[in-house]
């Protein structure tokens, strides 16, 4: 169909009111039902959110859908939720995705999470949420893909090709739905990790850190884009004409439109960027902005406003274009709203739970596994489980999830029950550890399950110990001290910090937040029927003193040791970029390049052999980094540009082939311009990004 010409023809019968309305995303409560159904009816609204459970009102999205098909117009409403990482169905949290470093896994979750949320009538997701992030103590770090572009550029394309499909068309498929990366952009640099703060980019950190994984996330098809509630460089994000028209509109290719997040237009008098609402409306329209979320000042200022000259009609088409042109790509016309399932009656059908242990297993990073303590020995007879974690189901979903069924969640003390039937397994609910510890004297080994409750992560929660939650640490370490082999499941929403507690414990597994399969892959994982699966997304650090501390710096430590140094404590990590353990041993050498020269725009082949060493099968995530050696702007010591998850068993190799072109070896110069310089380039191929052996070549004009 053409787009263009069927939304222009929509577009022409339209009234100013009615164009107005279109731009305007209203907010759904119990309350405010009638009235709002009743604007809908009238036009006022294009699109609606709601985190309202409607259980006792099960065909409320039909209703509104039919109110929007009874306005004048008749176009229909567009229905956006934050289903960020699951609708009944809960998969790991972006971060925990994003360990995994597995696009085409993640793929298929997004696909699945779009046909179980597009059966309740909700056609638009505001996710993936594509923050670059380089400071944990920001707790929305949880819901992005970690600190690397790279790696979130390949997740956010992963991410709307599963949500709204590779082929455009496929958008107007009835499971398909419409994808939202946000928050443009900057939103994971805000000023010590204070969520909504005040972010200073400098332009080449802006073009070549946080703009890529939304320049991927546009070309892949994302259909609109949410803006930020933080400032950057002096400007309020949702304000500002060269981050929305020039960044999203000109330089992404946006064809689809720009949504604020919840209010930010009135946000604009709280920074005094704006003297009443009436300027805020005008600022943000003018400079871009095509829907307001929730603020209601579209409604109360914008028709006046444009008759009166301040904002241009074309100003107002174009918003509303992309509007139409999005619900046509979409099919809304054609949509069927289901009504709302019964939450209550939910099964988790055998691709649910599978996917959803294989997403969990993938957020499964292994730390440390001392003296091999996992998987847990056949040999143990008796097994004392303790932490809050052991009887936890709803908590395995993360920050930000409203919709997720945890009935259908097994404890992992059952699942662990249930697995090692010899082994007789041993808690007390409550933990008064002298108690404990005295009564359970005759076992050896303990596994702790802590964490952080998901609360502790996600909008608004920022901290600044990044140390387990009180009480947490004492309890491990009075285990170990009483003599027990300790081990530890870390379930968190962030990189934590367990330096403290590392010289007391055999192994850790640490999960981020992993969702519905979370204890049964964590089980599997403990007891050796499963390979941890994750790589760090993020570097750990060993204390927030250290923050930001992220592997792609432009300054490589060991050049300068006396000034990156810090007097009282290592300026290395805890746990580097990429890192993660298996069960079994990879080695990886003889790396080449398949020519020691190449022109600009042509590519090098990189290839390694690599070996399982070790004495099981297991999976290796085969990861290729380089270095612009010499470069007119600094360019990072490391920087990833690839990876492959490969599967070995005992003994075998296998050759791993990278190749790097243009997209990979160039960068954003200071026009703004794409460019790949000649010069040497290093090539470094490993398991993390500091197990690494390398080559270089030669790129020539
Ligand atoms: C968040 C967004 C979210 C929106 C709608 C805001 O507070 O920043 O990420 O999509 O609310 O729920």
């Amino acid at each position: 169909m053409d787009y263009e010409a069927k939304a222009r023809e929509i577009l022409n019968s339209m009234t100013l009111a009615e164009k107005i309305g279109q731009m305007c995303l209203g907010f759904i409560s119990n309350e405010n039902l009638n009235e709002m159904l009743e604007a809908i009816r009238q036009g006022k609204y294009g699109a609606y959110l709601t985190y309202a459970d409607f259980s006792d009102k099960k065909d409320m999205h039909d209703k509104i859908m039919q109110a929007s098909r009874e306005s004048r117009t008749g176009i229909p409403v567009l229905y956006g939720k934050d289903v960020i990482h699951g609708h009944f169905t809960v998969f790991p949290i972006g971060l925990g995705m994003a360990a995994g470093f597995n696009p085409e896994f993640a793929e298929k979750v997004f696909s699945f999470i779009a046909e179980e949320a597009s059966s309740e009538g909700i056609f638009w997701t505001f996710s993936p949420m594509i923050d670059v992030a380089r400071d944990p103590r920001w707790g929305r770090i949880a819901e992005g893909f970690g600190e690397d572009t790279y790696l979130t550029s390949r997740m956010a394309e992963a991410a709307v090709w599963g949500l709204q499909g590779r082929d455009p068309e496929a958008l107007g498929k009835q499971e398909k739905i419409l994808a939202c990366p946000k928050h443009f952009i900057g939103y994971g640099a805000v000023e010590g990790g204070r969520d909504a703060n005040t972010a200073e980019i400098s332009q080449h950190t802006l073009m070549n850190v946080y703009f890529p994984p939304f320049l991927a996330a546009m070309k892949a098809g994302a259909g609109s884009i949410m803006s930020g509630y933080h400032d950057i460089n002096g400007e309020p994000v949702s304000a500002s004409y060269n981050i929305l028209t020039h960044m999203i509109k000109e330089l992404g290719g946006l064809d689809g439109f720009i949504v604020s997040d919840f209010g930010t237009t009135a946000h604009l008098l709280k920074y005094r960027y704006a003297e009443d609402e009436r300027q805020a409306v005008d600022i943000t329209v003018n400079n871009g902005m095509d829907m307001d979320m929730c603020s209601s000042l579209f409604t109360k200022h914008l028709e006046k406003l444009v008759e009166e000259g301040k904002i241009p009609v074309g100003r107002i088409d174009d918003a509303v274009l992309r509007i139409l042109k999005t619900k046509l790509r979409l099919d809304l016309w054609n949509r069927k709203v289901g009504p709302l399932k019964d939450k209550g009656q939910f099964k988790l059908s055998d691709e649910a739970k599978s996917l959803s242990v294989e997403a969990a297993r993938q957020a499964s990073v292994l730390l440390m596994n001392k003296d091999s303590a996992l998987p847990l020995s056949k040999d143990i007879k008796k097994l004392y489980v303790a932490g809050p974690y052991v009887h936890a189901r709803r908590e395995y979903f993360g920050c930000w999830c409203l919709d997720g069924v945890s009935h259908v969640i097994e404890p992992v003390i059952d699942i662990l029950k249930r697995k090692l039937e010899n082994v007789e397994i041993r808690h007390l609910d409550y933990f008064m550890s002298e108690l404990i510890l005295s009564s359970e004297d005759y076992i050896d080994t303990v596994i702790y399950f802590g964490g952080e409750a998901p609360e502790r992560s996600g909008e608004r929660n920022n901290i600044t110990n990044l140390r387990l939650p009180e009480g947490q640490e004492e309890q491990i370490i009075s285990l170990a001290n009483r003599g027990k082999k300790v081990i530890l499941v870390v379930v968190a929403g962030r990189p934590l910090s367990l330096a403290r507690v590392i010289p007391y414990v055999y192994a850790i597994l640490y999960v981020f937040h992993p969702g519905t399969g979370g204890p049964e892959a964590i089980a599997q994982i403990l007891t050796g029927e499963a390979e941890p699966g994750g790589r760090m997304p993020v570097t750990v650090p060993v204390s927030e003193g250290q923050i930001p501390l992220y592997y792609n710096s432009i300054q490589v430590r060991s050049d300068r040791p006396e000034h990156l140094k810090y007097n009282d404590m290592t300026e290395k990590p805890l746990y580097c970029f990429g890192y993660g353990l298996t069960y079994t041993d990879f080695k990886v050498s003889d790396i080449k390049v398949d020519r020691n020269e190449i022109r600009k725009n042509e590519s090098v082949r990189v290839t390694v052999n690599v070996e399982n060493t070790g004495t099981r099968s297991g999976e290796a995530v085969i990861q290729c980094y380089i270095n612009d050696c010499v470069s007119s702007l600094l360019r990072p010591c490391k920087e990833l540009k690839g990876f492959k998850r490969v599967t070995l068993d005992k003994g075998e190799s296998k050759i791993v082939e990278f190749t790097l072109g243009k997209e990979e070896l160039g960068f954003f110069n200071h026009k703004g311009e794409f460019i790949v310089e000649p010069g040497s380039f290093r090539v470094f191929v490993g398991l993390d990004c500091e197990n690494t052996i390398d080559t270089c070549f030669v790129v020539t004009d």
